[in-house]
């Protein structure tokens, strides 16, 4: 293959440059294109974004894209070209003829630019106009090609050479359109790449509004709604039942976690639909998640038959001691399931944090059931109460409480 002359905007090139301001710096993007079907790119855009794309079309759905993210190491670049099929992660696909071209200016690196690092690259595509579905086929005879862009959260960078790495949903898409007509030529030699100065302005294309704000917003809600029953909801279940010595509020506490747990396991597999790497429900994390969920409603299911029994026979069962020893088990299980939950979601950062507040919630709960049973052990000391009294009453089962 030939190199690809740079020339600067001074000479008439056929080339398109769309650029769009971020509050980081510009994203930029040229194109231009051969009629035999080669296409030319140059994708550059601020690194501090975790991953930065472009695709065909004028929606996700049928859209060929090309995505950038941090490498391997940390100066280089890979490039992701991905199909998708809708409001999902968009996947990796060999079927697109793409590849970083060397020995263009583009670097295909991370550069240094006014103290902010940029993705830059020039990619060479070929028989890339079979791709795609509806207005996301690229049509070289099209003036208004459209066309959108999007990129990823501040967050950690991707750093993987993987081509189909795990990519957080948006931070904000936008669209825009491309004169491709103006952009594509049937020599070779027409096909000029801008640079320099040609690079700072948008040329044969225009956007289509503003940048729309987006994110991930379906994640961090499973999380709360899930720490929330585990770290909150079922422990004070189980302090209201030992304070209130209160069936009944120990009753409705656990049925409302129950209830939340539903909802967020269901928030959860939304969530799963959503990526690449959780949409087959099959990690660690999801399966430990439904078994707890199965679980939890036996136990429910467990608490309340031992409780219809020792209100007929005034004895504890075998179903109470399962229920009262299974009860911290699944708090614990589910503590758990957070931790990985980060790690799945790769922020394993917010697990220090979380961390830190399952282990003040930890002490403070043990703290006030310590207290609980050291004061009635004492109790029943000063009042030589049986130890049959004691057992029922720690056990759930004071029979002045059964109403
Ligand atoms: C994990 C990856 C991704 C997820 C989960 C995702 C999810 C979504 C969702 C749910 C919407 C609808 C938002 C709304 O209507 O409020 C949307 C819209 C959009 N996304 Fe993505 N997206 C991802 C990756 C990408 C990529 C890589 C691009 C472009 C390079 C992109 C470009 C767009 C655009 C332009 C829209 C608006 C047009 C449309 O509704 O299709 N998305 N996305
Ligand atoms: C005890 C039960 C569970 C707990 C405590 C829990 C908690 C969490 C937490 C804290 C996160 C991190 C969220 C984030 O960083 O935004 C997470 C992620 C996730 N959870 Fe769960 N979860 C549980 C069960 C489930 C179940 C049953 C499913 C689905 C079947 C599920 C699906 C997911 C998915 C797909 C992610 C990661 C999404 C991503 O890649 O960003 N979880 N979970």
């Amino acid at each position: 293959m030939r190199a690809v002359a740079a020339v600067s905007q001074a000479t008439n090139i056929n080339a398109s440059t769309f650029v769009y301001s971020t509050s980081h710096g510009n994203i930029t993007y040229a194109l231009s294109a051969m009629t035999t079907g080669d296409v030319y790119m140059h994708l550059r855009a601020p690194a501090v974004y975790q991953w930065v794309g472009v695709g065909t079309g004028s929606e996700m759905d049928g859209s060929v894209m090309f995505i950038l993210y941090e490498g391997a190491d940390k100066n280089s670049v890979t490039l992701s070209p991905r199909l998708s099929d809708g409001h999902s992660e968009p996947s990796f696909s060999n079927d697109i003829d793409c590849a970083l071209q060397n020995g263009t200016a583009y670097k295909n690196s991370i550069v240094q630019m006014s103290n902010t690092r940029y993705y830059s690259v020039g990619v060479h595509c070929k028989n890339i106009t079979a791709l795609g579905k509806g207005d996301g086929k690229l049509e070289f005879t099209n003036a208004k090609q459209p066309f959108l862009y999007a990129w990823g959260p501040t967050d950690e960078s991707i750093s993987s050479a993987s081509k189909s790495a795990s990519i957080k949903r948006h931070e904000a898409y936008g669209n825009f359109w491309m004169d491709m007509t103006a952009a594509t030529s049937p020599d070779l030699e027409d096909i000029a790449m801008p640079t320099g100065a040609a690079l700072l302005s948008t040329k044969n294309a225009g956007a289509d509004g503003q940048a729309e704000s987006d994110g991930d917003k379906v994640g961090p809600a499973h999380a709360a709604i899930m720490l929330a029953a585990y770290v909150i909801i079922f422990p004070l279940g189980a302090i209201l039942l030992r304070y209130l010595e209160s069936v009944k509020a120990h009753y409705i506490v656990q049925t409302i976690g129950l209830l939340a747990t539903v909802i967020g396991v269901g928030v959860g597999i939304y969530l799963s639909m959503m990526y690449n790497h959780s949409k087959d429900i099959s990690s660690g994390h999801q399966v430990f998640g439904l078994v707890l969920l199965a679980l939890l409603f036996a136990q429910w299911a467990i608490g309340f038959y031992h409780h219809l029994r020792f209100r007929k026979y005034g004895r504890t069962t075998i179903f109470g001691k399962v229920h009262l020893y299974a009860g911290p088990a699944l708090v614990v299980g589910g503590i758990i399931n957070g931790f990985t939950g980060f790690n799945f979601s790769s922020e394993p950062h917010n697990n220090v944090y979380y961390g830190a507040a399952v282990a003040v919630v930890l002490v403070i709960v043990l703290a006030l059931l310590g207290w609980k049973k050291w004061s009635n052990k004492r109790a029943k000391r000063d009042r030589t109460l049986s130890d049959e009294w004691l057992y029922e009453s720690y056990a759930m089962n004071e029979a002045s409480n059964h109403q």
